[in-house]
Formats: C-alpha cells, structure tokens, sequence
C-alpha cells in the first residue's frame, strides 16, 4: 500500500527493535493504550535470546521474536539485515524504534526506511555520544543531562534530532541514579517524538 492510500488516522505501525529490558518499549505501549498515541506496535524483534523485552511484548500479545544478528557482534549488516527486512516488510512496518538495541543499523535497513528509524539516547547530543552516555556526563561533570530521540543516519548517535529531554544532575549522583533519572524523561521522550513523526507521516 502506498502512503497516500492510507487514512490520514490510520494508526501509524511501528516495529521495536531492542535488545534488553525494554523500559521504553513499555512507555509506547502505554501511551497506545491511554489514547495518547495513535501507534500500533506490529512487531518487537530483538537481537538478544531471552531478552525481557520479548516477554513485555509478549505479554500485550504483540508478536515478538528474537533474531539472531551473527556472525557480526556490533553491526545489523548482511543476511541477518536481509531477514530482519523481510520481517519488517511482512508487518507492513511504517517506522522502527531503536529502544535500546545494542547495533549500529547499516546502509540497507537506512535505504528501505529512510528518515523512518528512530533512535533512543541516553545524552543531550551531540554531546556523549556512544556508550554509557550518563557515565560520560557524570565524568564530565556537566549540571543538566537528558535524553535525545534523533533519527537514525549511517553515523552512531548524529542523525536529525526530533525530541530532547534534560534533568539535573546532583551532587549525590551516582551512574545509577542518574540513569535512572534520565530513563524517566526517555519514557516521555519517546512517545513525543513518534507522535510528531507520525504526523509527518500521515502529511498532518
Ligand atoms: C536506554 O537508556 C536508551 O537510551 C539506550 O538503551 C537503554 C534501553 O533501555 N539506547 P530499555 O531497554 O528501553 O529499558
């Protein structure tokens, strides 16, 4: 189906890849069911056997499988990026949403879904890009951090910036408090940021 074809309410599908816990993926699922976002999460795909986000989705009734991303260990890249496309193209997915999955996506997912994927991040970027984000602010001794949902670009962690949510970060902080004070912010970040893309996407 092309775009145009499709009702301007239609609820905009969207895939999350993910690789772990799954905090974020919960947030859209919560702000589908409130009425606040017009999503439909059609599939959760992660890379990681066994990860928690597979059974948060399960539990929804969302369909969640995991897929193996090997031989490559830090990339979505050659077979693997051809069998995660065809699982997407089979849902009929509009937008995917990185919610912590631990790849850099490669130049085939990027073309099949240009300005389409989304990534979560926990940082003001452009500053602490890469891992461990909170920790590097922390190091740095910065007084705001936060989160950044950017879209995705063959660079790690630069693409357009959609959504960014700051917090303090106090005297007492540790890497985990401040994580966790920022995963806070993310699970509002998140589903602010597909609503607005979801307008572009049905030209609203
Ligand atoms: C989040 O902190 C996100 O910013 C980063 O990975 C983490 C994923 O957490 N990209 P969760 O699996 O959504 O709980």
């Amino acid at each position: 189906m092309v775009e145009g074809d499709k009702d301007k309410n239609a609820p905009l599908r969207i895939a999350v890849l993910g690789s772990g816990s799954g905090s974020n993926c919960q947030s859209i699922i919560d702000a589908i069911d409130d009425g606040s976002l017009n999503a439909e999460i059609v599939c959760v795909i992660a890379d990681v056997e066994g990860a928690y986000i597979l059974e948060r989705a399960a539990q929804y009734g969302i369909p969640a499988k995991f897929m193996s991303a090997a031989p490559y260990k830090t990339k979505l890249d050659g077979v693997a990026e051809e069998e995660y496309l065809a699982e997407l193209r089979k849902y009929d997915v509009e937008v995917i949403v990185l919610a912590g999955f631990i790849r850099i996506v490669k130049q085939g997912l990027l073309d099949a879904f240009p300005q389409r994927i989304l990534n979560i991040h926990p940082a003001l970027l452009p500053a602490f890009p890469g891992i461990d984000s909170w920790k590097q602010a922390l190091d740095y001794g910065v007084k705001i951090a936060g989160c950044t949902v950017h879209f995705v670009d063959a660079g790690i962690d630069t693409g357009p910036i959609i959504v960014q949510r700051s917090v303090p970060v106090l005297e007492d902080d540790t890497a985990e408090s401040l994580h966790a004070r920022i995963q806070v912010e993310e699970h509002k970040a998140y589903p602010d940021a597909i609503r607005a893309v979801g307008k572009v996407v049905r030209g609203k």
